[in-house]
């Protein structure tokens, strides 16, 4: 059975060893890493179970979009990694990182740890997620197209990205791409597509909600 809630520091050796699984160039976090995203923002750290093992994880931080929108990469956002970016005034729930383990992909694991995402987004009255989606299929045609290209044709449905089709399938809109958002990400030749899901309850009157305890407990 499929299930999510929320990240434990108990879960940590087991998720950096799903990161290890899932990259070949991108280097799994580090322990300090989980730690203060659950020191930061607990409630925004998913994992997905499928019978009790985890198969896939959603990392978020609430940040102030306004301060990124110019000179945006994951390290920018993120602050090289350390998630001290996090900040409750912020009106954006940000992707920090999402992925399956590739023996479970294509199961649904992927969606609902977006729907997971997309329930906290609501739940905390925010105006919408926004995500570098990674292009691992950019570099098979990396000589033939930029990467501009390469996203209109997957989005008009001539090339697949199993990221961006993905994500494109989940409602999020395509708004560029961003260069060298992930230097080491050689798949994606360090490019990333901005990607961003409007949250149509959102409610400007409304400030950021505290998200309710236990959101993620016992839900499957
Ligand atoms: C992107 C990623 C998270 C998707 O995870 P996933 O668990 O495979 O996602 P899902 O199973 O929900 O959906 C994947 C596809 O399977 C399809 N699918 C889902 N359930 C299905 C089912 N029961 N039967 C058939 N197809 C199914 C979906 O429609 C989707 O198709 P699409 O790619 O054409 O949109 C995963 O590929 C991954 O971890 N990639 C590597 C890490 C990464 O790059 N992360 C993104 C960082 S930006």
């Amino acid at each position: 059975m499929l299930s999510i809630r929320n990240l434990r520091s108990a879960d940590i050796p087991s998720v950096i060893a799903l990161q290890q699984r899932v990259y070949t160039t991108i280097p799994a976090f580090q322990e300090p890493q989980f730690e203060s995203l659950l020191r930061e923002f607990p409630t925004g750290q998913v994992v997905a179970e499928l019978d009790g093992e985890i198969v896939g994880i959603a990392l978020s931080l609430v940040i102030l979009w306004d301060d990124y929108s110019l000179h945006h990469t994951w390290a920018s956002v993120t602050n090289d990694g350390l998630f001290d970016t996090h900040d409750m005034g912020g009106r954006t729930l940000y992707g920090a990182e999402v992925c399956v383990d590739p023996k479970t992909r294509g199961q649904g694991v992927g969606h609902t740890l977006y729907d997971a995402r997309r329930t906290l987004c609501k739940a905390m009255n925010l105006k919408r997620i926004i995500a570098g989606g990674r292009l691992p299929d950019y570099h098979k045609v990396a000589t033939q197209m930029a990467p501009e290209e390469y996203a209109k044709r997957v989005i008009w449905g001539d090339l697949y990205d199993p990221v961006l089709r993905f994500q494109l399938d989940e409602g999020f809109d395509y708004c560029g791409i961003l260069h060298g958002y992930l230097p080491n990400d050689i798949d994606s030749v360090g490019n990333a597509s901005l990607i961003v899901w409007l949250n149509r309850d959102y409610d400007s009157e409304r400030p950021t909600q505290a998200p309710p305890a236990g959101l993620f407990e016992e839900k499957s």
